[in-house]
């Protein structure tokens, strides 16, 4: 299928690892000219170096950038978003978390998530929306969590944050009333991103079990409620993040598409 993205300019927060990674290959693999970010200029180098060298091996000539920016500093992003301006596709992607005690979590942690995974977003999207309804086409898309619904005990910062989301994306598609632009949150389920792999790894030799064991009881014993029973892949979540960006999708605007491998339940 041509998703119809060949010369489209796309910007993608956070996208030197994980999901942002495995988002920007397949925007590379469409032909979209595509613009990654990460906090410093080696790891930025180093992924761009990564992405031209799996496009040479499928004998694709790409056109991918990097930008140096770092979401929990705003001054980092003002320099950022001076930088942008042509951008058809926003992928709102960069997130953060970390698995406390609510008792523990002080004002500093709740801002710094609420900083990376929430002001990320309406910063850019308030700079590049105008420019996408002045065209009259963009995408707008934002990576929430099925934490936002699922609310995991020690991840409540995090899941207010992928909740907020939420609200956010669903009052921007109000804007674009009559246009076509679009604006839609995507939400993932248990990913095996390197961190996830990271985790795996760790509690199999804390737990002395296989990897593949410790994958088998993190969904019996703590994500009961997923139908999938295992990690989805970056991939199956890159291939509905890419498609959802394209013009193919122009009938879907102010919509959470879960990708959750069914954890969080319900009929919508
Ligand atoms: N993985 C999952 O299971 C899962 C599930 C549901 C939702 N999600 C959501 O999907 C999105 C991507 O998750 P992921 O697991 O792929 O993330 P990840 O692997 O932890 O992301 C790493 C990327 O984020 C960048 N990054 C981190 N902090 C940054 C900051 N302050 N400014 C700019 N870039 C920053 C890193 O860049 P550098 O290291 O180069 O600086 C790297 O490119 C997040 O919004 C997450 O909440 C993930």
């Amino acid at each position: 299928m041509d998703l119809k993205l060949e010369g489209k300019k796309v910007f993608i927060s956070g996208s030197t690892a994980g999901i942002g990674y495995g988002v920007a290959q397949k925007f590379l693999q469409e032909g979209a000219h595509v613009m990654i970010n990460g906090r410093t200029a080696s790891s930025v180098e180093k992924a761009i170096d990564r992405l031209k060298s799996d496009a040479l091996r499928m004998d694709n000539e790409v056109v991918v950038e990097g930008v140096v920016a770092d979401f929990s500093n705003k001054r980092s992003i003002e320099t950022l978003t001076q930088g942008l301006s042509d951008i058809d596709i926003l992928i709102n992607n960069v997130g953060i978390y970390s698995s406390q005690s609510f008792f523990k979590t002080t004002d500093e942690d709740w801002q710094r998530q609420y900083e990376v995974n929430v002001m990320s977003g309406v910063r850019l999207s308030r700079h590049l929306l105008p420019k996408m309804l002045d065209k009259d086409w963009g995408r707008v898309l934002f990576i929430s969590s099925e934490c936002a619904t699922l609310v995991p005990a020690d991840l409540i910062a995090y899941s207010t944050t992928k909740a907020a989301i939420l609200a956010i994306s669903r009052g921007l598609a109000q804007l674009t009333k009559g246009s076509g632009v679009t604006v839609n949150t995507v939400i993932p389920g248990s990913t095996m991103t390197e961190g996830a792999d990271q985790f795996l790894s760790d509690l199999a030799e804390k737990e002395g079990k296989s990897k593949a064991d410790a994958e088998s009881d993190f969904f019996k014993e703590v994500r009961t409620s997923s139908l999938l029973q295992r990690f989805a892949t970056v991939e199956e979540i890159a291939n509905s993040i890419v498609y959802l960006s394209s013009p193919l999708a122009s009938a879907t605007n102010g919509a959470a598409i879960k990708l959750d491998g069914g954890s969080m339940g319900g009929i919508l």
